[in-house]
């Protein structure tokens, strides 16, 4: 038996952000949609379904999708797609004709460790020169999460995790309980609310892409989708990084795996040169 009201709210979801909500989630219904079902003023989740079926309006679905989409994150996340990214740096830089700079995508950037964390590698390559060599993006479908990764301040417990206290102490300043990104690095990353389930082309190409740690939510077309468009977006040379649960296989031929690199990913017929 699911939750009243579990069939609407997964339909929702499922519309707006590609999430499948299973019905073993169910349970997450209650605690995720408690302060929903307040700040709207319904009475259960049964009330909360019949409003979805009848007129839900923009606030009230954006509230649910919000709810309901996990934004776990930490810095230097399974540390191996960075490694990895670190080496690669200096060889994309090089390869740009002089003036144009390296863009790096952080799609699904949730509340920023992601972005930050590839704005500290290039901080490390390319010095006090790194504004003018390296562009990155972050973007969400959370409007919320993303007004929260664009103030780049991180609770003790959140830089616990992940940051290494050099990187603390060079990249944050403390900011009472918290700690503030300094200027020269938020000033390297970017932060956008995005769809992954619209077209994102009109963002351009990019050099790397990190997808992480979100295919895992959508359903098998959606993943294929996504990866189609990201491989569409990718420039020549350019990798994309997957979560450590994430694959292309038997999603796309479009995207191939680097030879001997679990998780990064080139364009199928370039891969050789990446
Ligand atoms: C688990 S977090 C992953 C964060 C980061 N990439 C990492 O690996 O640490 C997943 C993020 O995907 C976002 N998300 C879910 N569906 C999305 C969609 N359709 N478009 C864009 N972002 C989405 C969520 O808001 C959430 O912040």
């Amino acid at each position: 038996m699911t939750e009243p009201g579990f069939a609407e709210v997964a339909a929702l979801v499922r519309r707006r952000a590609g999430i499948v909500l299973t019905d073993d989630k169910s349970y997450l219904l209650e605690t995720r949609l408690g302060p929903v079902l307040q700040r709207f003023g319904f009475a259960n989740l049964r009330v909360l379904g019949e409003k979805l079926r009848a007129a839900p309006g923009e606030a009230l679905e954006r509230a649910v999708t919000e709810a309901l989409t996990t934004h776990e994150s930490s810095f230097f996340r399974d540390s191996r797609p960075f490694e990895h990214l670190r080496g690669l740096l200096p060889r994309l830089a090089a390869a740009k004709p002089p003036g144009e700079r390296l863009r790096i995508w952080s799609a699904a950037c949730s509340t920023g460790q992601e972005a930050y964390s590839i704005a500290m590698l290039a901080a490390e390559a390319f010095g006090a020169g790194a504004a003018r060599s390296v562009e990155i993006l972050g973007t969400d479908i959370s409007g919320e999460i993303v007004a929260r990764a664009r103030e780049g301040v991180f609770s003790q417990f959140e830089v616990q995790r992940g940051l290494p206290i050099r990187a603390l102490m060079t990249y944050f300043q403390q900011d009472g309980a918290r700690w503030r990104v300094k200027p020269e690095l938020r000033a390297l990353v970017r932060f956008e609310e995005r769809n992954l389930l619209a077209d994102c082309g009109g963002l351009g190409r990019f050099d790397v892409i990190f997808c992480r740690n979100v295919l895992i939510y959508f359903d098998t077309p959606t993943k294929t989708r996504v990866l189609e468009m990201m491989a569409r977006m990718l420039a020549g040379q350019g990798v994309l990084y997957l979560g450590a649960a994430e694959t292309v296989v038997g999603l796309t031929s479009r995207l191939a795996p680097l030879p001997s690199e679990r998780g990064v990913y080139a364009v199928a017929a370039q891969r050789a040169a990446a």
